[in-house]
């Protein structure tokens, strides 16, 4: 189990990270999120003992990061922001010094290395120097020097941020691979990845917790959760089809986007209102391109979360 207990970092007059609390279990993969400078990588370097903590304290597996931080630091495999390492090294001499400073030697080092290069695909570019790797190769020596030694939890500073689509694909599936039996916590300003990734999400908003929940739940507090979007395949007529859907048993209100061609119906609490949508539909043949039935919004959750904190 990892934990927070009531951390906190300041800097001058500002509190980057305010009275932070939260414990992680194995099998958790905790999604941190939160705008830029909301306060998650000061809090991940926290656990990793590179920012001591101005009150509070962060434990790993039972051991305290700023009364044992050798046994801390052994659980914990870290990605820091950005991924940095020695340029100038080849990703096999970048592993190998990371795992001799893990305290490895001889054929277990050798060992180690060989199994973080094969698990993060990193073969064919052992040998090339990292200031010439690709940005997608960049995060994979990060990521494989995270794992190398095996440990239970690991904590992840935007691990895809800068990533084409296809990388961040793959760091997903990599991350997914690995949680089974560990505890991972990843940052990210990123929507989708909470979805596509966790099984938790925490939102931090201004240094502190302003959301604890699953990914779903989140969805689920979205006002788009089991509304209906109709995109018609002519502009006209949006108004007339908007009062139509207005005067529907259980539509509690509907919004016309012009440029999307499109009117959303919201729901009268939990009603569902699909069936009777496509039947209105079919009787007044409309010209449809799309119906689509909203799971809810999460980029609109959270924008609707940390702008109220903000406010
Ligand atoms: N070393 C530092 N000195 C002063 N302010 C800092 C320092 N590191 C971070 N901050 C400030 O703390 C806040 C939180 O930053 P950070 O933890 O990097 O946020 P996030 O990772 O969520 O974008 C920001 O306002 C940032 O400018
Ligand atoms: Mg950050």
């Amino acid at each position: 189990m990892i934990k927070a207990e009531g951390l906190t970092k300041k800097y001058g007059p500002l509190t980057a990270v305010d009275s932070v609390s939260f414990k992680v279990e194995p099998g958790e993969v905790l999604g941190f999120l939160g705008p830029n400078g909301a306060g998650k990588t000061t809090t991940m370097r926290m656990f990793a003992g590179f920012v001591p903590p101005s009150s509070g304290h962060a434990e790993i597996c039972g051991f305290r990061v700023d009364t044992q931080p050798t046994e801390a630091k052994a659980r914990l495999g870290y990605l820091p922001e950005g991924a940095p390492a020695y340029g100038e090294m080849t990703p096999w001499e970048f592993l190998d010094f990371v795992a001799a400073a893990r305290g490895y030697r001889g054929a277990e080092k050798r060992e180690r290395v060989g199994n973080a290069i094969d698990r993060l695909n990193l073969t064919k570019t052992r040998d090339q120097r990292i200031e010439t790797l690709s940005k997608g190769y960049k995060r994979r020596v990060g990521l494989a020097q995270a794992i190398l030694h095996d440990p239970p939890v690991l904590i992840l500073d935007e691990p895809t941020d800068g990533l084409d689509p296809n990388q961040k694909h793959e760091v997903r599936e990599l991350i997914a691979a690995m949680s089974a039996n560990k505890i991972i916590v990843i940052s990210t300003h990123i929507l989708e990845e909470v979805d596509a990734v966790c099984n938790r999400a925490i939102i931090i908003s201004s240094g502190k917790i302003v959301a604890d929940e699953t990914p779903d739940h989140l969805i689920n507090r979205s006002r788009y959760h089991n509304a209906v979007t109709v995109k018609f395949a002519r502009a006209e007529n949006l108004e007339s089809a908007a009062g139509d859907l207005r005067r529907l048993p259980n539509v509690d209100h509907v919004e016309v986007d012009e440029s999307c061609r499109s009117v959303t119906a919201f729901p009268q609490g939990d009603a569902m209102i699909l069936t009777a949508i496509g039947d209105l539909a079919g009787q007044k043949s409309w010209a449809i391109e799309q119906l689509h039935l909203e799971s809810g919004r999460l980029d609109e959750v959270f924008r609707s979360i940390t702008a109220a904190e903000a406010a």
